[in-house]
């Protein structure tokens, strides 16, 4: 999405469209309003626009009408409606025709920007302080290149955000590769009071432990065979109130783990082959792509370290968990250099949009963006299509899914119970987990997978909250109790 991108408004209640319109334009967007459809038909820019919002009682045509004639001119602008006489058919049928969220007048400033924010390429967060006057800076590693909206990625990076500007010492970042660890470390430093002094990294995958020891540490003159003079360890180049980034913790040799928790506890350090402490005043972020809890519990790790490091652990979210984001990365991306030199490539074909949002992404961002950079330099229509995505990216997946919903639902749409039986709650637990996890946290969007409205959603969801809390299924009776009285019933004796 190009930045200032439009946003479009047409409602006929003046008082509404120019109060949303002033909303709207307080967070620097840019805001064309209009009072009918057919105003809008005459001078609207729906093909430039990041998002329409449009009232459904309109004077002449109506909002419904101009949704169904903008999908048959193949005008693809997100639809938000609102409305002061919505009733759930109509929402219903708007949601079913594309509209990505309807709104019942009044609504607050918070529902407005949260139904925006997927579609603009700016944050909106209402929850978050305004900004102060250093922050306003935009940093080639700040916070603003960070590219993401989902629930799951604004509370990580609301987190992250948090901690940047606090005194903390250590933080864990953890996350698959290719989430974007390296670029939250940077932000972290680049938004904090350190960012004045040096960001240093260290991959401890990359080198052997004796080498880690010195190059973290230094060493005095003669403290080994080759060590012919002193050396200043990374650990003391930051030391000026910089951050280190040791990246790839998981990989750190255990007796240096040791070392290293001794370091944090302490404040200070000795050089390899020193006898004198060096007192130390460096943010420590440790990046991990494996679960350290759990190579803590399997003796990979220590535990102690594991405990020192996770006082502030932000968890960087899977791509294929956070929604919509897929997309406006990949609109990024697409954005970042528009021309592979024969043709300007602008977005996808709706059939890309499909495969994008179905794709697993086990290499997360950094696969997203490998696509779309081999799609480009590929591609020679305007649009990135199917032809150009790895191979098995859309037939796989899609068949995949054909597979998993035949295999659980009969031809006449009944689902077959297994000869073992299940456990009713179990199953709708993990339905109502992976809805949410594919809408990237949106309740809205995770009612839709499963054909309910958001409140019977957050009903479910609650429900399910409380079982847990009370360790009991959902209607109170221990799970495992319910699942055997319910197979001894069920069974011939
Ligand atoms: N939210 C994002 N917005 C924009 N670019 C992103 C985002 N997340 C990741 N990237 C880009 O994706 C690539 C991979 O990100 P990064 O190197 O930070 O991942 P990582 O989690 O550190 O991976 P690894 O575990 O392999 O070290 C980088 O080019 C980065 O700039
Ligand atoms: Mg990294």
């Amino acid at each position: 999405m190009p930045h200032g991108a439009v946003i479009s408004i047409v409602d006929d209640d003046e008082s509404i469209r120019k109060a949303t319109k002033r909303l709207i334009e307080s967070v620097g967007l840019t805001v064309e309003d209009f009072p009918s459809a057919e105003d809008f038909a005459r001078f609207g820019r729906p093909q430039e626009s990041a998002c329409l919002i449009l009232d459904v009682r309109l004077p002449g045509i109506s909002g419904l009408e101009v949704q169904s004639q903008l999908i048959a001119s193949n005008c693809q602008v997100p639809i938000i409606f609102i409305t002061a006489h919505g009733d759930e058919q109509m929402r219903a049928r708007a949601l079913k025709a594309g509209a990505v969220d309807f709104l019942q007048k009044p609504f607050t400033e918070k529902q407005l920007f949260k139904a925006l924010n997927p579609f603009v390429t700016k944050h909106i967060n209402l929850d978050e302080p305004p900004p102060s006057p250093a922050r306003t800076q935009p940093h080639k590693f700040g916070f603003d290149q960070i590219i993401g909206v989902s629930p799951v990625m604004l509370e990580a990076l609301r987190l992250a955000r948090r901690v940047a500007e606090s005194e903390v010492s250590s933080i864990l970042l953890q996350g698959e590769s290719g989430t974007g660890k390296d670029l939250v470390a940077k932000a972290i430093h680049y938004s904090s009071r350190r960012s004045d002094q040096p960001f240093i990294a260290i991959n401890c995958a990359a080198l052997p432990s004796h080498l880690i020891e010195s190059e973290l540490f230094g060493h005095e003159k003669g403290a080994f065979t080759d060590a012919k003079a002193r050396k200043e360890g990374l650990l003391e180049q930051a030391n000026d109130g910089g951050t280190i980034l040791l990246d790839e913790i998981s990989e750190l040799d255990i007796n240096l783990q040791a070392k290293l928790l001794r370091v944090l506890e302490e404040g200070s350090f000795r050089r390899v082959g020193g006898l004198k402490d060096v007192a130390f005043n460096t943010r420590v972020i440790a990046a991990s792509n494996r679960d350290l809890n759990r190579e803590s519990e399997v003796g990979r790790f220590r535990l102690d370290l594991y405990y020192r490091l996770a006082v502030i652990q932000i968890d960087i979210p899977r791509l294929a968990d956070r929604g919509d984001d897929i997309l406006l990365l990949a609109n990024h991306f697409i954005a970042a250099s528009t021309h592979n030199g024969r043709q300007s490539i602008t977005g996808l074909t709706p059939e890309a949009v499909n495969a994008f949002r179905l794709h697993d992404w086990p290499g997360n961002v950094r696969e997203l963006r490998n696509v779309i950079e081999r799609a480009k330099v590929l591609e020679d229509s305007e649009l990135i299509s199917t032809r150009y995505l790895p191979r098995g990216m859309v037939p796989d997946r899609a068949e995949n899914a054909r597979r998993a919903r035949a295999s659980v639902i009969d031809m006449d749409g009944s689902v077959s119970l297994p000869p073992d039986g299940i456990c009713l709650h179990e199953v709708e637990t993990s339905l109502l987990k992976q809805a949410l996890g594919r809408a990237g946290g949106n309740q809205t969007h995770a009612a839709e997978f499963l054909g309910l409205t958001r409140d019977q959603f957050r009903y479910r969801l609650k429900k399910l909250q409380e079982g847990q809390k009370t360790g009991a299924g959902a209607d109170g009776r221990s799970r495992a109790a319910v699942r055997t009285r319910e197979l001894n019933s069920a069974k011939p004796r």
